[in-house]
């Protein structure tokens, strides 16, 4: 793709589904009683895996455009082929979950990005409940021998992971006793607020999450909230082109999700929230941005660390190219996580900032960028990855001359729609 710089980035919209929640939700649905109803299902590829992997054990799901209608099972029937999870994270570590609750066997593969990541986080848990889980050195393939009666845990992440979370209060529904996750710091919330919505209660105290077991979920019907972190992309580049004006509405606004808004407001940018509503606890409504920067942020304002980065998570790209933009530059500190997603993000972001004419330093645990820099449009990687493919897009739209993202097909894996939606919304 080749990207031309914008004056502004101006229009009103509503996205599709989030990712997050969408996954959660087709499998609880996949495991509730009844049929439960889905509208506003994400359009990411990613979700697409998901919907794939539920057929094949024998789910009924039905689709219409991003409307789903799903006939819950208690009893998952064992796959005839191994469940292709493509890239996707959220749909090998927390299936993995589900199926260690289910008397039966079943294989998980991945593609070449989601073969290379860590999956011990998932296994050791899993495996001190009951499910017995083979890997290729602690990689997928995964083959998953699961067990419908499985011994509840109280488990200590050793690292932040909604995913790893997620896993364990999925398997944890199938265990009988209690099953509490505790965190080192909060990570996303869905999957408690959505049992909570769907009939299965889940206590939450400070950093730890308990459920009970053996529990039911109830089916019924749910709007998924637009994905904030695909909004993330508007927002910070109507932020970073004056005169900009940009509407998004009944967009998530997770806590554990929407901190970006909080961060870019801190570094100056004009944004409004409005219209809050709830949808099965998941909170959702309008942002506005308005371009330019307006204050000047001091360097512990200018400073990503600690306790906050799971709620930054995969914005953090995104925000080191915003930073790009800043006063004083901005810094990324104890997010080594970022090395394991679909790339090492670090390295990434680090070598397209600096082929893009940024000062970059590279830790080992985040980044120092340097800023203000003008960006100069020339050739950056995507290496695959859908969030440095839309991440750098800003960085085009802010740069002088024509960029050009190498692989950018890959925004798929989360938001297909995403260059026709920028392009719409691009004043040139
Ligand atoms: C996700 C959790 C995060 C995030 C990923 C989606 C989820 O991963 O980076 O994009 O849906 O639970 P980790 O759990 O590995 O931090």
């Amino acid at each position: 793709m080749k990207l031309n710089p914008a004056r502004q980035i101006s229009g009103r919209l509503q996205l599709p589904g989030d990712k997050s929640i969408s996954h959660r939700a087709a499998l609880i649905s996949a495991l509730a009683s009844g049929r439960s109803e889905i509208a506003n299902f994400s359009t990411a590829r990613d979700c697409a895996s998901t919907v794939a992997c539920l057929r094949e054990l024998g789910v009924s799901i039905e689709q219409n455009n991003q409307k789903l209608i799903i006939t819950g099972t208690r009893k998952l029937v064992a796959p005839g082929r191994p469940l292709d999870c493509g890239n996707s994270g959220s749909t090998l570590r927390i299936l993995t979950g589900v199926l260690a609750g289910h008397d039966l066997t079943a294989e998980l593969i991945g593609d070449e990005s989601l073969s290379s990541r860590p999956m011990r986080r998932i296994i050791e848990p899993l495996e001190l409940m009951g499910a017995k889980i083979e890997s290729t050195g602690g990689k997928a393939p995964l083959k998953v021998h699961g067990s419908a009666n499985l011994t509840p845990i109280t488990y200590k992440l050793p690292v932040a992971s909604a995913q790893v979370k997620s896993a364990i209060l999925f398997a944890g529904l199938n265990a009988t006793g209690r099953t509490t996750v505790i965190e080192t710091s909060p990570s996303r919330d869905h999957t408690e607020r959505l049992f909570n919505g769907f009939g299965v209660p889940v206590k939450s105290d400070d950093l730890s999450v308990s459920i009970e077991g053996p529990a039911h979920l109830i089916g019924g019907a749910i709007t998924i909230p637009g994905d904030v972190s695909s909004a993330a992309y508007f927002v910070a580049a109507a932020m970073l082109l004056p005169g900009s004006d940009l509407t998004i509405e009944r967009v998530g606004l997770n806590p554990t999700r929407a901190a970006f808004l909080d961060v870019l407001t801190l570094w100056g940018a004009d944004i409004s929230v409005t219209d809050i509503e709830s949808e099965r606890n998941e909170p959702f409504g309008t942002i506005k941005v308005r371009g330019g920067v307006n204050r000047s942020a001091s360097e512990q304002e200018r400073t990503l660390s600690g306790s906050m980065i799971p709620a930054l998570i995969d914005e953090l790209p995104l925000l080191a190219v915003v930073g790009s933009q800043i006063d004083g530059g901005i810094q990324i500190r104890d997010a080594r996580e970022l090395r394991l997603k679909e790339s090492d993000r670090l390295a990434t972001t680090a070598a397209n900032l600096r082929a893009m004419g940024a000062e970059v330093e590279e830790f080992d645990d985040g980044l120092a960028v340097a800023g203000p820099t003008k960006l100069r449009g020339t050739l950056v990687d995507s290496h695959l990855d859908h969030r440095i493919a839309m991440a750098f897009s800003v960085a085009a739209l802010l740069a002088t001359g024509e960029t050009q993202i190498a692989g950018s097909e890959c925004v798929a894996i989360s938001f297909p729609e995403f260059f026709s939606l920028l392009d719409s919304l691009a004043v040139r």
